[in-house]
Parts: C-alpha cells; sequence; structure tokens
C-alpha cells in the first residue's frame, strides 16, 4: 500500500484556479494571443479612448493589461484570490483588480463588459443566467458585452482523452471527458509525496443554450465569432464561440 498522502480536491471547484498547482501548469498562458484578439476586439467594436471597460474573471489578467495599453480605463476581476494578487503588481490609474464574483453585480456600469476565454458556465445553469444577468446589470445603456466561449461541438471533435504535461517537475496528468452536457478536466499529479487531484468542471454550452439563456434578459446578441481572428462562426469548425451582445433597446 502506498504511504503517499492523497488530497482530493474535487470538492471544492475554486480551489483549482486558485491553486499554486493551476498557476505553474498555466504559467505561459498566451499573452500573444490575448494582445492580438483584444487589439482585433476593440477595433472592431469601435470603442472611444477613455471608455470603461471591465474584464469579468481576468484571472491574471492578460487581456486587462492589453486593454489599458490600448486607451481604456480597465477593471479586472476574478475569484481567485491569487490571480488577482498577480495581476495587482501591474495596477496603474486606469488599471484597478479585485477579488470579486462575476455572477454579483459590482454596482458600477462599464461601456463594455468582456467575459473571455471560457470564464463562464462552471456552475449550475441558473448559476449561469445569474451571470449573465449580472454582465447587464454592469452594462451602461448603449453598452456592448462580449462572451468568448469554446465551441462545444469543436471541443467534443477533438478532445484530447488523455494527457502529460511536466513543468517544474510535476508531472501533470490530464484527462478530459464529455458527460451529460458537461466538459470535465481531471488533473492529477504529485508533488512533495503527496498526491493532489482537481477536477474542473464547464457546461458544455452551445450557441442555443446561450440563446435560451439570453431570452431570459433584456440582452440581444449581435454578431457571432468563431475565432480569435473574428472570422464567421462556423458549427463545425470554429475553436471558439464569441458572442457580441448588446441591450435590447439598443441593438441594431
Ligand atoms: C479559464 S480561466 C480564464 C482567465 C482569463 N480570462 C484568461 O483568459 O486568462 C477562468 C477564470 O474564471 C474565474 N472564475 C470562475 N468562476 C468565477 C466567478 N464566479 N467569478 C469570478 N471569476 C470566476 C477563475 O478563477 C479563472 O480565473
Amino acid at each position: 500500500m502506498s504511504n503517499k498522502t492523497k488530497i482530493d480536491t474535487e470538492s471544492n471547484f475554486n480551489n483549482w484556479f486558485d491553486s499554486k498547482y493551476y498557476h505553474i501548469l498555466y504559467k505561459d498562458r498566451d499573452h500573444d494571443e490575448a494582445r492580438k484578439f483584444i487589439t482585433k476586439l476593440l477595433e472592431h467594436l469601435n470603442l472611444k479612448k477613455n471608455m470603461t471597460i471591465l474584464d469579468a474573471a481576468c484571472g491574471k489578467g492578460r487581456h486587462s493589461i492589453e486593454i489599458e495599453k490600448l486607451g481604456y480605463k480597465v477593471t479586472g476581476i476574478d475569484l481567485s484570490k491569487n490571480s488577482i494578487k498577480h495581476a495587482k503588481q501591474f495596477e496603474n490609474l486606469n488599471l484597478k483588480f479585485k477579488i470579486h464574483d462575476i455572477s454579483i453585480p459590482l454596482g458600477i456600469k462599464f461601456n463594455a463588459v468582456f467575459n473571455l476565454f471560457t470564464s463562464f458556465g462552471y456552475y449550475n445553469r441558473e448559476n449561469d443566467l445569474k451571470t449573465l444577468l449580472s454582465i447587464e446589470e454592469n452594462l451602461k445603456d448603449d453598452g456592448v458585452g462580449v462572451i468568448d466561449f469554446f465551441n462545444i461541438y469543436n471541443v467534443k471533435k477533438n478532445l484530447i482523452e488523455q494527457e502529460n504535461i511536466i513543468r517544474d517537475n510535476i508531472n501533470f496528468n490530464i484527462s478530459r471527458k464529455t458527460k451529460d452536457k458537461l466538459v470535465e478536466k481531471n488533473i492529477s499529479f504529485e508533488d512533495n509525496s503527496i498526491k493532489y487531484s482537481y477536477k474542473e468542471t464547464v457546461n458544455g454550452l452551445n450557441l442555443n443554450d446561450f440563446k435560451n439563456y439570453f431570452k431570459k434578459t433584456n440582452l440581444e446578441i449581435n454578431e457571432i465569432f468563431g475565432d480569435y481572428e473574428l472570422n464567421k462562426f462556423d458549427l463545425n469548425y470554429s475553436p471558439r464561440l464569441i458572442i457580441v451582445f448588446k441591450k435590447k433597446s439598443q441593438s441594431n
């Protein structure tokens, strides 16, 4: 029998995003990708400089940092204390970070609210709607919102069921599966003779699911893109599902 301690951290979802291991595994998350996407998106949305933008579930702030560099006033919020602690080193007059749950309105209205890189759908469906309503509440009447989610059809088609990634001498064993409209990722590894196991579960939302959520809000979908180059969304081939929306009275 193994004498190694096993830490099962599955019960508390946010443990994973806040753990030091999440940050080790994803320390190289793509800043270049963030910069290119943000530049393209802001150019397309044609938002005036100095406008206010909320980066909802900003992680360590890679998009927020780029948005501010382009001349906007940015607030980044995330539940992960460690991510926000990291992001805070980049703060300046126009760039602020705060620990906050995106499903609870901030009480401030922004010209734009972005939710990027699959930062939606981590809880039950009621919470998805609560989050969307919170985004609506955080938007000015003429504001614009963007949700960048994965394209579930593409995820299923290209699912890597088993993968090993070595970072900082830790061998992360990652397994993925889709079941019951959920995408489940199990991450297990050993560090200092302690075994860890984490689970990340995301709702496998498709465009119709989002449309049904939007029907229950005062928001309306304006445009749908399928990748960070802002090409048209294609159910079969697009890697992303990028939804641009506005308040109903302001669309068209
Ligand atoms: C896949 S990461 C993406 C982070 C960031 N947008 C990026 O592209 O680097 C998802 C993020 O959502 C955050 N998150 C999940 N649920 C949240 C909630 N209810 N409120 C705030 N942040 C949340 C996690 O802490 C994590 O940082």
